[in-house]
């Protein structure tokens, strides 16, 4: 992590500068009152002196999924923000010290390292994308700091240990909802996959998918790859188009996405494209135009979902972000940041160990994103729901699916 600069600490978005691994430390109220903490004390007098509760979250703010990092940070700040305007933990404002990973699996690493020996923060949120998630997480069970992933969902985040979490339910369930969608809803015959060999999600997505679809009667008739960063996909949708696919599945993120659906589209493919939750991006239809309009993809909620809970923070958040109708990454950013505080509250001593034991008892939560109950896996079991693109970062909710 050659790009830290000897603990340089910057206001969160000001610095546009990719060369700053650290984009933000955030004081949320007076920074007298917060910046002398350090996490560790343990013992009986912890109540007298309790610390305050510092959070690190690591994200991709830089870089082809910046969208991920940017949005679920709005999500968190959210949270954070309203638990200090209702007094915080005990009587102090949480602080939240945010770091840049720039999309990267070794930056992610130095990022969590960082996080836990020089920052003590007593408990990490982070990341989106489960390969990330994977490389960072052992970081955090080894220092015994809680790690809550708000949206990575690969089975292998939380297989790294008892300090991993996630609010988010897991691939084999979100391969089954796609599986079962293509199958029963639409009854679609034949699919073709095509994954991003490079990304653990993409990977274990389209495995899941395929597995369930031909339990389902489909049949798979390509499965072809390419690796994140790729630009030309003509080879392999030449391919695929001369199967002529019910579906091309396409488990990628957003950027490969919106170009594979912009060249599938002009080599003439005219099949359904489907997706996961790495399709939820408002740059999805920047790049990807028309070609993803009518596409379908899994996610964890849907902004027109007429829940109170919902509306609720839908409007607080177009409140706070100009406008801005807040994405699945933004709502599992502030469930997650929400799981974490409600734990804190519960804590009397504030330690990552303690924290850890809070965090593991969350049940019957009520999220933006459904009830999340944590189980043995450290998981959390519940629904999904189908979207179809409509137009920039407007999508027609189709159905929800329960596990
Ligand atoms: N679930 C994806 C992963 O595990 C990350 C993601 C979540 C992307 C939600 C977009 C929206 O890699």
């Amino acid at each position: 992590m050659g790009a830290l600069m000897g603990g340089v600490m910057r206001p969160v978005f000001k610095s546009r500068n990719r060369s700053f691994l650290v984009f933000g430390i955030v004081f949320l109220s007076l920074v007298g009152f917060v910046n002398c903490t350090k996490k560790g004390d343990t013992g009986a007098s912890a109540q007298a002196d309790l610390q305050a509760l510092v959070l690190g979250e690591f994200g991709t703010m830089t870089g082809p999924e910046s969208t991920f990092g940017i949005s679920t940070h709005r999500g968190i700040m959210m949270a954070v923000e309203e638990a200090n305007a209702s007094g915080g933990i005990q009587g102090k404002p949480i602080k939240v010290i945010s770091l840049d990973d720039q999309g990267r699996s070794d930056e992610a690493v130095t990022a969590v390292t960082k996080l836990v020996t020089q920052e003590n923060v007593q408990l990490i949120l982070g990341e989106v994308a489960s390969s990330r998630s994977i490389a960072a997480a052992p970081v955090a069970q080894k220092y015994k700091v809680p790690m809550i992933s708000p949206s990575s969902t690969n089975p292998r985040v939380t297989q790294v240990g008892d300090f991993i979490f996630r609010v988010c339910f897991i691939d084999p369930f979100q391969g089954k909802v796609m599986a079962k969608f293509a199958a029963q809803n639409l009854k679609m015959k034949t699919a073709a996959i095509l994954r991003d060999i490079k990304s653990d999600y993409s990977v274990g997505l389209a495995d899941f998918f395929a597995e369930d679809f031909q339990k389902m009667g489909g049949k798979i008739i390509s499965d072809l790859s390419y690796s994140s960063g790729d630009a030309d996909f003509k080879a392999q949708l030449t391919a695929i188009k001369l199967k002529k696919p019910d579906v091309l599945f396409i488990p990628g993120y957003y950027t490969e996405v919106g170009l594979i659906a912009r060249q599938a589209r002009e080599l003439n493919y005219n099949g359904v494209l489907m997706g996961g939750d790495g399709w939820d991006s408002a740059k999805l239809t920047e790049i990807g135009g028309k070609a993803v309009v009518g596409g379908y993809f899994s996610s964890h909620y849907s902004p027109k979902s007429d829940k109170p809970v919902v509306q609720n923070f839908v409007a607080k958040y177009k409140e706070k972000y100009n406008g801005e109708v807040p994405n699945g990454l933004a709502a599992m950013g502030y469930d997650a940041a929400r799981v974490a505080i409600a734990a804190a509250l519960k804590s009397s001593t504030l330690a990552p160990t303690d924290l850890r034991d809070a965090v593991a008892q969350t049940k019957d939560f009520e999220g933006v994103t459904g009830v999340i109950s944590l189980n043995d896996e450290r998981n959390a079991v519940k629904p999904a729901v189908v979207l179809k693109v409509m137009a920039s970062n407007d999508y027609e909710y189709v159905t929800t699916v329960n596990p």
